[in-house]
C-alpha cells in the first residue's frame, strides 16, 4: 500500500561544511509523508535528536491508522466506532492479526480456535501461588505472562511461521483466563476454569465473578459493553507499550517475553495505568464544587498533579474511543440498575469545565479513552487496581500482530537508538589514593 514517492525529497544542508544530503520522502496510503534519514548518518555523521520520538516513524505498519487532528482510529482501513457498534471482539482481533474482516467460515474457525484454547497448563495454577496475595495484578500477570516462555516452549522459534501463530493464538486465548486469575488470586477464591459455550468477553466475566457454589449468569448487556471496551482498546499503533513489544522482540526475543515487556510499559500512569489513576483522583476530587481547585493545580507549573485520563500524544481532538465510551457508560448503568452515578456526573462536570477552559482549549487537551473506562469497569464491579490488566488484555492482539508485523518486515533491524552524549570527554583513570 506505500507508494514510494522518489521524486519528493527534502535538501539538508550543513551550514558549517556547506555539504547536502537528498533525503527521500516516503508517502503511506495515508498520513502525512515521511522523511527517509537511514543515510543520515552514514552520509553526514549526523544523528537525529527527538527525545520521546514525537517527529519519529519507527517503522512500517499497515494495521492501524490514527489521524489526531481529525479524532480518526482506523483499523485495517475501518473506522473504530462501525467495529465498535457492528463488530465483536474476536472478528476485531481477526482483522487486526490477519488483515482482512473473516468471513462467517473463517470467524466460526477462528472463535473456535482461540476458545479452544483457553484453558492455561495447570502448573500455571501453582505459578500462581507463589506471589502474594496482595500483590498488584499487573505485577502478577507480568510475571504470569513472561513464565508463558517456560510453559509453551514448543511456540517460541520465532523464525518458524507456525509457532508464530500458534503463539499469538496463545496469547489471546489465554489472556482472559489469566487475567481473571490474577483477580481471583487477590481475592483468595478459587480459580474458574474457561467455559467454551460462552463468548470471549462472556467468559471473562464468568471467571472473573462465578464461583463454584452456584450459577453465574453474565448479563448480555454486560457482556456487550466489556466487548465494545475491549475493541477500544485492541490496537493504537506505536505507543509507548507496543514499541516496546517491537523493541524487545527486534532482538530476536520469544512472544511471551516480549508480551511480558509490553504489559510492563503499559502499567505506567502516562499510559494504561491512567484508567487506575483517573479514579483515584476522581476520589479525591471528591465532589463538583472542588473541580475548580484541580484545575488550577493541573495547569500549575510548579505542582506535578495532571488531570489523569486527559490530553494524548497524537489525539488533538476529541479521542474517539471516548465518545463511545462516554455513550456506553449510560447504558451500563441503566443495566446494573445505578440510577445516579456519582462519579459519572463528576467526570462530565469535570470534562465540561476542562474542555471550556483556555488553557486546555489551546493545547488540544480532550479526554482519552482512559477517562472514561474505569467508571465504567467500576460500576461493572472490578476492583480500581484490575483496570490496567484489562487494557493489557485488550492490547495482546494489537501487541502480537505488530510483533508478527515486524518480524515479517524485510527492512526490520534490532532497534538500536542512538544518543547525544553529554558525559565526560576521555580522560585518564586516577588510583584510588590519588582523588580528592
Ligand atoms: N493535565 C494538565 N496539563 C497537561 C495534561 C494533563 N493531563 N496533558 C498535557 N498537559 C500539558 C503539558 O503540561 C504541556 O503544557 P506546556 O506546553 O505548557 O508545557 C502540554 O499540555 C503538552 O503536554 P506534553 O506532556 O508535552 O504532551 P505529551 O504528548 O508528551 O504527553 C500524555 C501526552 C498522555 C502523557 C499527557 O497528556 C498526560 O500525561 N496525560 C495524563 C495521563 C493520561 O491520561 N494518559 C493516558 C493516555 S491515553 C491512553 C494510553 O496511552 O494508555
Amino acid at each position: 500500500m506505500t507508494k514510494e514517492n522518489t521524486k519528493e525529497s527534502v535538501t539538508l544542508t550543513n551550514n558549517s561544511t556547506g555539504k547536502t544530503l537528498e533525503l527521500p520522502l516516503l508517502s503511506g496510503s495515508v498520513g502525512p509523508k515521511v522523511m527517509d534519514i537511514r543515510a543520515l548518518y552514514g552520509d553526514m555523521d549526523i544523528f537525529t535528536y527527538d527525545p520521546g520520538y514525537t517527529s519519529t516513524g519507527s517503522c512500517r505498519s499497515a494495521i492501524t491508522y490514527i489521524d489526531g487532528d481529525a479524532g480518526v482510529l482506523l483499523h485495517r482501513g475501518y473506522p473504530i466506532n462501525q467495529l465498535a457498534e457492528h463488530g465483536d471482539y474476536l472478528e476485531v482481533a481477526y482483522a487486526i492479526l490477519k488483515g482482512e474482516l473473516p468471513n462467517s467460515a473463517q470467524k466460526a474457525k477462528f472463535v473456535n480456535d482461540v476458545t479452544r484454547h483457553s484453558m492455561v497448563h495447570e502448573q500455571i495454577n501453582f505459578f500462581f501461588r507463589g506471589f502474594r496475595r496482595d500483590s498488584h495484578p499487573m505485577a502478577v500477570l507480568c510475571g504470569v505472562v513472561g513464565a508463558m516462555a517456560a510453559f509453551y516452549h514448543d511456540s517460541i522459534d520465532i523464525n518458524d511461521p507456525h509457532h508464530r501463530m500458534v503463539a499469538s493464538y496463545r496469547l489471546i486465548a489465554k489472556m482472559p483466563t489469566v487475567v481473571a486469575w490474577t483477580y481471583k488470586y487477590a481475592m483468595g477464591q478459587p480459580f474458574i476454569y474457561p467455559k467454551n459455550n460462552l463468548g470471549y468477553a462472556e467468559n471473562f466475566l464468568h471467571m472473573m465473578f462465578a464461583t463454584p457454589c452456584e450459577e453465574y449468569k453474565v448479563s448480555p448487556v454486560l457482556a456487550r459493553a466489556m466487548d465494545r471496551i475491549l475493541i477500544l482498546h485492541a490496537d493504537h499503533e506505536q505507543n509507548a507499550s507496543t514499541s516496546t513489544v517491537r523493541l524487545a522482540g527486534s532482538s530476536g526475543a520469544n512472544p511471551f517475553a516480549c508480551i511480558a515487556a509490553g504489559i510492563a510499559s503499559l502499567w505506567g500512569p502516562a499510559h494504561g495505568g491512567a484508567n487506575e489513576a483517573v479514579l483515584a483522583m476522581l476520589h479525591e476530587i471528591g465532589s463538583k464544587e472542588r473541580i475548580p481547585e484541580f484545575i488550577a493545580r493541573a495547569k500549575d507549573k510548579n505542582d506535578p498533579f495532571r488531570l489523569m485520563g486527559f490530553g494524548h500524544r497524537v489525539y488533538k481532538n476529541y479521542d474517539p474511543r471516548a465518545t463511545i465510551l462516554q455513550k456506553t457508560g449510560p447504558d451500563v448503568l441503566t443495566e446494573l440498575g445505578v440510577q445516579d452515578e456519582p462519579l459519572l456526573q463528576l467526570a462530565i462536570e469535570l470534562e465540561r469545565i476542562a474542555l471550556s477552559d483556555p488553557y486546555f482549549v489551546e493545547r488540544k487537551l480532550f479526554p482519552n479513552v482512559d477517562f472514561y473506562s474505569g467508571i465504567i469497569f467500576r460500576a461493572m464491579g472490578i476492583p480500581t487496581s484490575m483496570f490496567t490488566s484489562l487494557f493489557a488484555l485488550a492490547r495482546t492482539v494489537g501487541w502480537i500482530a505488530q510483533w508478527n508485523e515486524m518480524l515479517t518486515d524485510p527492512e526490520q533491524k534490532i532497534g538500536r537508538p542512538r544518543q547525544l552524549y553529554t558525559g565526560s570527554p576521555q580522560r585518564e583513570y586516577v588510583p584510588l589514593d590519588k582523588r580528592g
